[in-house]
């Protein structure tokens, strides 16, 4: 493994910008274009604003963690929470799929995650939390 790091943060909404911003910064390394970093940007903050919002409903106190690698041109991000967890994986990754429809936008998150990265995936138990294990390879 070439590089890796991981961060513990609070379950507080100004967290999604620091999130975004040091996972753009460890793939800075890969030579990613700007769209790439984007994607990147896009897909941890979608994963850590459903942490904090679905995974520990808005709660602050608690901990979101954020784990990175980057093997080669190939980076791995896995967003984790120990919050309510999810019944329904498949039904959760469809686009459109939402359970609060008012206080977020649109059902889209899980849709980003595998449309701008390479691979996805979602383990996650009611009652112990989740985490969204996501891959890319960086072309730049
Ligand atoms: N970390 C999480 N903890 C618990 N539930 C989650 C988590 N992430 C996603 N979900 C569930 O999956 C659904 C779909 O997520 P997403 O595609 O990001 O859409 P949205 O966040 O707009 O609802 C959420 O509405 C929620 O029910
Ligand atoms: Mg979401």
């Amino acid at each position: 493994m070439d590089n890796q790091m991981c961060v513990e943060f609070d379950s507080k909404s100004e967290n999604e910008a620091f999130a975004r911003i040091v996972a753009a910064a460890f793939v800075a390394k890969a030579d990613p274009t700007l769209e790439e970093i984007d994607d990147i940007k896009t897909v941890v903050s979608e994963a850590v604003t459903n942490a904090i919002i679905h995974g520990y409903g808005e709660k602050g106190d608690q901990k979101v963690f954020m784990e990175c690698s980057l093997n080669g041109k190939k980076i791995q991000i896995s967003i984790m929470d120990k919050g309510v967890g999810i019944d329904n994986i498949e039904e959760a990754r469809k686009p459109l799929y939402t359970t609060k429809p008012d206080v977020h936008r649109a059902g889209m998150g899980f849709t980003f995650m595998e449309t701008l990265m390479d691979t996805l995936e979602i383990f996650s138990k009611p009652g112990e939390g989740t985490t969204v294990r996501m891959t890319k390879n960086i072309e730049g």
